[in-house]
């Protein structure tokens, strides 16, 4: 065993698991490059006071901040999600609006580790900054619908749920503040604690003795004013009209505190219950504000790269598909030759890799096995005097000699045929 592992929480993404992973983040970016939006990188590290404008009263501010002092004696943390990096991103640069940007990479929660949940783990996702039109929140659900769809993935529901404009939850807040406290003892000592900090949560609890407080709780709706329900009723028609599946959930809450107005969060079918948020995302107008920048609404979403890929594992969809090689060159006489080829294969755009180390014959045909290529080229002595090589298809068929000065046309013959895998 070697004498380091990965942290707790943190895992390597060996091949062929990788190539998956990057070919994850092109669906995604073909999806939302083709609605206009462009990608935005953001550092890993920002000045915490970025993160805790998420909100104090959520466990990923107050419990699972990665922060630190840094040799300069700032007060930095790695990022714990990217719409706060993104609103501190706009309201730096000023960029005119609508401002349509996507983003994928790694983040940061000290959480406790199990499986969907890791403390370094990938998203996906796009933010909107400087638009209020209802039919934006409906563009952004249905793109992540339309990627979802693109993976092949079947047993994802959408719930969505609104907030109401910040007034209306102001007032929401405080009566389920007034609600559970009339609860008193009867309530887990768990949800006292959040009642304390953030009434909204106390709705989140899976707890038994919670239940029937949750069930009799005042309901969000009823604090709606007009623009919010009018706005919420226009979210809902658009939905309709793409004939995309929702259900409404007038408990949803979601774990940021930022969120005003129409929430929204996909979960899988397969996952176990307390990780089955394959992502979720809202409006947060007011977070641009909090950074210093001018009034901005904002919405957006993130997907949890990690849990997505599980889910996909579990109904079988999107596999990792490693690229095949074209050819692997078996050198068994050493030197320059081998080198030389092998380069003229890539320069003609071919997958080649070789074997190295003068390795027996045998020993090299079974890594050519392995490496999945189409062809192995092999260069002998008798060939290299007669200025040929063997080309042995791997995959069936039998092996020919022909002359050294031909091999790239016959490839581009033999092997467009055969897989029309390079250009
Ligand atoms: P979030 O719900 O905290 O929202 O995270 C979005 C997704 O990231 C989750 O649904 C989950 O799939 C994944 N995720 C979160 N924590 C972990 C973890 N510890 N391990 C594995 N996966 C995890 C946000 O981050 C918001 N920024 C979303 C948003 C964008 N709202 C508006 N715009």
């Amino acid at each position: 065993m070697s004498s380091f592992q990965t942290s707790p929480g943190m895992r390597d993404i060996l091949p062929p698991e990788s190539s998956r992973w990057r070919a994850f983040t092109q669906v995604f970016a073909d999806v939302v490059e083709a609605a206009g939006y462009q990608q935005l990188i953001t550092p890993l590290l920002e000045d915490l006071g970025v993160f805790t404008r998420i909100g104090d009263a959520t466990d990923v501010v107050t419990k699972e901040m990665y922060d630190f002092v840094d040799k300069g004696d700032r007060r930095v943390a790695l990022r714990p999600e990217q719409t706060a990096s993104v609103c501190r991103s706009f309201a730096q640069h000023r960029p005119v609006t609508p401002w349509k940007v996507f983003y994928s990479g790694p983040n940061f929660r000290y959480e406790r580790p199990q499986r969907g949940r890791y403390r370094q783990f990938d998203q996906v996702g796009i933010e909107v900054l400087g638009v209020d039109d209802p039919m934006l929140d409906v563009e952004v659900i249905a793109l992540a619908w339309e990627f979802y769809e693109q993976l092949g993935l079947q047993q994802v529901s959408l719930i969505i749920n609104s907030l109401g404009e910040p007034d209306d939850r102001s007032r929401y807040v405080e009566a389920l503040r007034t609600h559970f406290v009339a609860a008193g003892d009867a309530l887990t000592e768990q949800s006292r604690t959040t009642l304390a900090k953030n009434p909204l949560r106390v709705l989140d609890s899976k707890r038994e003795p919670d239940a029937p407080f949750i069930a009799s709780a005042p309901q969000i709706a009823d604090f709606y004013s007009d623009e919010a329900a009018a706005h919420f009723d226009a979210v809902q028609a658009g939905l309709r009209a793409l004939d995309i599946p929702f259900t409404l959930e007038p408990k949803l809450v979601r774990g940021l505190d930022y969120y005003r107005r129409t929430i929204f969060e996909f979960q899988g079918g397969t996952l176990d219950s307390a990780q089955n948020a394959l992502g979720g995302g809202g409006r947060y107008d007011g977070l641009v504000e909090a950074l210093g920048g001018p009034a901005t609404s904002g919405i957006g979403f993130a997907l949890g790269v990690d849990r997505t890929l599980l889910a996909c594992d579990d109904e079988g969809v999107f596999g990792a598909e490693p690229r095949d090689l074209d050819a692997f060159v078996v050198d068994v006489v050493g030197g320059i030759e081998a080198v030389k080829l092998t380069a003229e294969l890539r320069q003609a755009g071919f997958a080649a890799d070789r074997g190295y180390d003068n390795r027996s014959m045998k020993a090299q045909m079974k890594l050519a096995n392995r490496s999945n290529a189409a062809v192995a080229v092999i260069v002998g002595e008798d060939e290299l005097d007669a200025k040929t090589v063997v080309v042995k298809p791997m995959r069936g068929g039998d092996q020919q000699t022909i002359p050294r000065s031909e091999l790239i046309a016959h490839l581009s013959r033999t092997l467009s045929q055969e897989s029309g895998n390079h250009d």
